[in-house]
Formats: structure tokens, C-alpha cells, sequence
């Protein structure tokens, strides 16, 4: 039992940039031989070079696309599927243009990820799928009906899968990440009036890191997980367990970009 992905091949779509490419790199180096699937216009391929993994182009919203990229990598025993889109829009403002792309890649791209994979996985019959969901698939934070919506969906596909890959020996989990800095997230990030009231709703008192997502995937990916499936892992700082942030002003100040109590 442990985290060494020796000889295992491990897909991550979304790969190029962060969540994903902190899981790829974390399997990396756990051993795993890692393919990460991303946009052309990301550089899969120069990133995964960049830490000895294999990059290769892939839109996960083209079926034949993500065909062809599997094709390429070979048989995943590790399917992360992570490739994203948010892009906050009022309900009135949301236009259909805005509907239609964020689910093509956050719901349909993982769900035909997700079936391309385990039609392979299942000869096999052993592997993991791991896909990233997020708070946001249990709450309504506002101005992002879509986001919502398709994060929401990833629960019933997950459920789903979980329930018809499990007699084929193949486990799928989700992690639900809270608010983690990336770039999908470098507002919220710059912003301190925002930081600071958001992260007064988290017990842990800041935002998460990448690293931090990739560590719950790569568990969850692993046979320490070997248990588990059908799983949301929450990694939100304990947000979703908060009904009213723990952080007041009496006792405790914000530093820079987290919440500690005063000495
Ligand atoms: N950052 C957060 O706070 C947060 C919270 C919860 C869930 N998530 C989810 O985590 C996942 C990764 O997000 P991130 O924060 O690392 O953002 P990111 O923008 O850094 O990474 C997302 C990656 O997905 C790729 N991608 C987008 N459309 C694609 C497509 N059609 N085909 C292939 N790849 C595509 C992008 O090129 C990018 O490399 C997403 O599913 C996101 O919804 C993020």
C-alpha cells in the first residue's frame, strides 16, 4: 500500500495549468508515467516536458479529439478527469453562448472522458478515475448558474460510473475543491477585501493550493483508496462544514491572505 504509481499510466486532461498539473507532477513523481491532455494553445507538450511526462493535445469537448489523445497514451490505469471552465455571468446575463461552452467542457467533456477511458480501463479491469468537482456542486454561490449547474451534474455522473465500473474493478472518486488559487481564480486571489470576508467562512482560514487538491487526487487515485469509490472528497478548508465563519474580528486579525487569531 503506498503512493507509488511505478508502472502505472496516469491521463490527466486539464494538465497544462493548475490543479492538473500539480496532480500530473505529483504522480510524476510518485513514479507514474503521466500524460497530460490540454489545449494546443496551453503547450501541453513543453509543459509535460518540463518535468518528463508526455503532453499531447487534446479539446475535451471534440469526441474524436479525445479519441485520437487516448489513443496516443495508451490504456490509463489513472484517469484524472480535471479540464475546466468558469466564467462568472448573472443568471440574466448568462447568455446561451456562456450555457452551452461550460457545459461542453465541465459536463459533457468529462462525462465522454470519462466513457472513452473506461471502455479501455475495462479490459483490464482494475483502475481509478478521479474527477474534479467542487463546492459548488452541493451550493449556489451566485453569478454562476452554469459553473453550478455543471459541477452539480459531475455528482450524478460520478455516482453513476462509480456504480457500473465498480464490479469491473475500477474506482471513481471526486474531489470538490473550495476556492484554491490558479489562475481560473487570480481575481478572488488579488482581490484582499474579498479574501478577507470569503475566508472569514473557513475554519482553516485562507485559500487552498494546487498542491493541496493534487494531494487528495493522487490518494484518492491510489491503492490507500483501495476502498473507496463513489467518494466527493471535500478539500475546501473545511467550508462546507462552516454554517458561520469561526473567524471575529475581537479575536483574530487578517494577515496578507489568511485569518489567525491574535496573540
Ligand atoms: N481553482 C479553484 O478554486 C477550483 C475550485 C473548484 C473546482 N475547480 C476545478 O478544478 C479544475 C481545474 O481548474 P484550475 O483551477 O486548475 O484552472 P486552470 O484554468 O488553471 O486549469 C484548467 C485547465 O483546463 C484546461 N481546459 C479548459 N478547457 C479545455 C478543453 N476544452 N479541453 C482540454 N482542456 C481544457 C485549461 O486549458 C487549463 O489548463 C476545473 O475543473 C475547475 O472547475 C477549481
Amino acid at each position: 500500500m503506498s503512493f507509488d504509481f511505478t508502472n502505472q499510466r496516469v491521463v490527466v486532461t486539464g494538465g497544462a495549468n493548475g490543479i492538473g498539473l500539480a496532480a500530473a507532477r505529483l504522480f510524476a513523481s510518485c513514479g507514474g508515467q503521466v500524460c497530460l491532455l490540454d489545449l494546443e494553445r496551453e503547450d501541453p507538450r513543453e509543459v509535460a516536458r518540463s518535468f518528463g511526462a508526455r503532453g499531447i493535445p487534446c479539446d475535451v469537448t471534440d469526441l474524436g479529439s479525445i479519441s485520437e489523445a487516448l489513443a496516443e497514451a495508451g490504456v490509463p490505469d489513472v484517469l484524472v478527469a480535471n479540464a475546466g471552465i468558469g466564467n462568472p455571468a448573472s443568471l440574466a446575463e448568462t447568455s446561451k453562448d456562456l450555457w452551452d461552452r461550460t457545459l461542453a467542457v465541465n459536463l459533457s467533456g468529462i462525462f465522454h472522458t470519462i466513457q472513452k477511458a473506461a471502455g479501455l480501463m475495462k479490459l483490464r479491469r482494475r483502475g481509478a478515475i478521479v474527477l474534479t468537482a467542487s463546492t459548488n456542486s452541493f451550493d449556489g454561490e451566485p453569478d454562476l448558474t452554469a459553473y453550478n449547474a455543471s459541477k452539480a451534474g459531475l455528482l450524478g455522473i460520478l455516482h453513476t460510473v462509480a456504480n457500473e465500473l465498480g464490479p469491473w474493478g475500477i474506482r471513481v472518486n471526486a474531489v470538490c475543491p473550495g476556492l484554491i488559487r490558479t489562475r481560473l481564480t487570480a481575481k478572488h486571489f488579488a482581490d484582499e477585501v474579498l479574501m478577507r470576508d470569503y475566508f472569514r467562512q473557513i475554519p482553516l482560514g485562507r485559500g487552498g493550493t494546487a498542491e493541496e487538491v493534487a494531494n487528495a487526487v493522487v490518494f484518492l487515485a491510489s491503492d490507500m483508496a483501495s476502498y473507496v469509490t463513489g467518494a466527493a472528497l471535500l478539500v475546501d478548508g473545511g467550508q462546507m462544514a462552516a454554517k458561520f465563519g469561526p473567524w471575529s474580528d475581537e479575536q483574530s486579525q487578517f494577515v496578507e491572505d489568511h485569518w489567525e487569531l491574535r496573540r
